[in-house]
């Protein structure tokens, strides 16, 4: 039977032990990224579901920086606009942050204040989930703004990291899973 999409988007996804500290398994996504069917797989499979789950959507808001790299391809399929939820010290004009832990370090994530209006529909876009440290200050950082979060979505999520608890009231979606 021919490969399904989820298929060849697994078989594009590597893993890095010890990388970039001792004991994190590192999920390496470049692989999707290498080859234009892959990449083309995961947008379709995202949109897919957003065409299925939810009747409008009005931004796709990715996050630094991985999430840059499919948020974009998806609102372009979508036909709506995409915002960015920068690491601090990234964009000009009036900001809104907040830090957050992350599986291996600490950070801060920013917003412009005028990024998104107020009942805005948004999906939050990123590579992967681990502890959900980042798509939590994403979804805190949209909520100062009152977005209207309809939901995370995320290429790989690490199940063991219990990410999805911290995210509790909104709704995450994966493509893989490990
Ligand atoms: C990674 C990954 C997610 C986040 C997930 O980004 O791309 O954004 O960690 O971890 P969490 O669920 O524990 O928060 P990282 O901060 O390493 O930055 P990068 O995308 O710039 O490499
Ligand atoms: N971000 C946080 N944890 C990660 C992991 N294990 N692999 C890739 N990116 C990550």
């Amino acid at each position: 039977s021919p490969e399904s999409k989820l298929q060849l988007v697994q078989r594009h996804i590597r893993a890095f032990p010890d990388y970039p500290k001792k004991g994190i398994l590192f999920r390496d996504i470049c692989p999707i990224l290498k080859d234009p069917a892959a990449l083309t797989a995961v947008t379709d499979l995202f949109e897919e579901h957003v065409r299925k789950n939810h009747q409008q959507v009005d931004l796709i808001v990715g996050l630094d920086a991985r999430g840059f790299l499919f948020g974009p391809l998806l609102a372009q399929r979508l036909g709506v606009g995409f915002v960015l939820v920068r690491k601090k010290g990234k964009l000009p004009g009036t900001t809104i942050s907040v830090s957050y832990d992350l599986e291996y370090g600490k950070a801060e994530a920013e917003i412009q204040e005028d990024a998104v209006a107020p009942g805005q529909k948004v999906l939050i876009i990123d590579d992967l989930l681990a502890t959900g440290g980042t798509l939590y200050a994403a979804c805190e950082l949209l909520g100062k703004q009152q977005a209207d979060i309809l939901g995370c979505m995320v290429v790989i999520e690490l199940k063991e990291m219990n990410g999805i608890d911290k995210l509790k009231s909104h709704n995450v979606f994966s493509l893989v899973q490990y």
